[in-house]
């Protein structure tokens, strides 16, 4: 674990009160950045709630991240709108320009992670993604290249 002292605090701040765990695996998350296994077995160790139940709450919940994430996260939206605007080709094309096969959804060097989601509410911009906080639509498969250069 990198943020230990952090994990600490966080754990003091929640221990012996009831329905803790959800959030506290959330404030977790967001100082590790991912849920590893080190972090549940130490969360476990520390508030004496069983690993299992930790991990099963950890993996029932989509989201908690049970692997680390890359630098930027691409979301590609899959909704209705995106769907018939031939959100797979965009999918595909992302995909292909950072090498990933379709069981890795982060890149190697740790820059990209992508997955895919429902919605974005920008329809009328279908198909469209989201790289962080940035929204790009009427995509095409050739401008995708473009984009990503922006984020290397
Ligand atoms: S369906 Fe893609 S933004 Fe709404």
């Amino acid at each position: 674990m990198k943020f230990k002292t952090e994990i600490d605090i966080t754990i003091n701040k929640f221990i012996g009160k009831k329905g803790i765990l959800i959030p506290l695996l959330q404030n977790a998350q967001d100082i590790e950045g991912y849920l590893s296994k080190d972090l549940m077995s130490y969360v476990s160790e520390k508030t004496g709630i069983k690993l299992a139940h930790i991990y099963g709450v950890a993996t029932f919940y989509t989201m908690f991240r049970l692997k680390p994430q890359g630098k930027h996260i691409i979301r590609v939206c899959k909704g209705t709108a995106c769907h018939v605007s031939d959100a797979n080709s965009i999918m595909k094309e992302v995909n292909k320009q950072l090498d990933l096969t379709n069981e890795e959804d982060t890149t190697k060097d740790g820059k990209f992670t992508v997955m895919s989601v429902a919605c974005l509410g920008c329809c009328s911009l279908a198909p469209v993604i989201m790289v962080g906080d940035n929204t790009h639509g009427r995509l095409t498969p050739d401008s995708i290249g473009k984009i990503l250069k922006k984020y290397e």
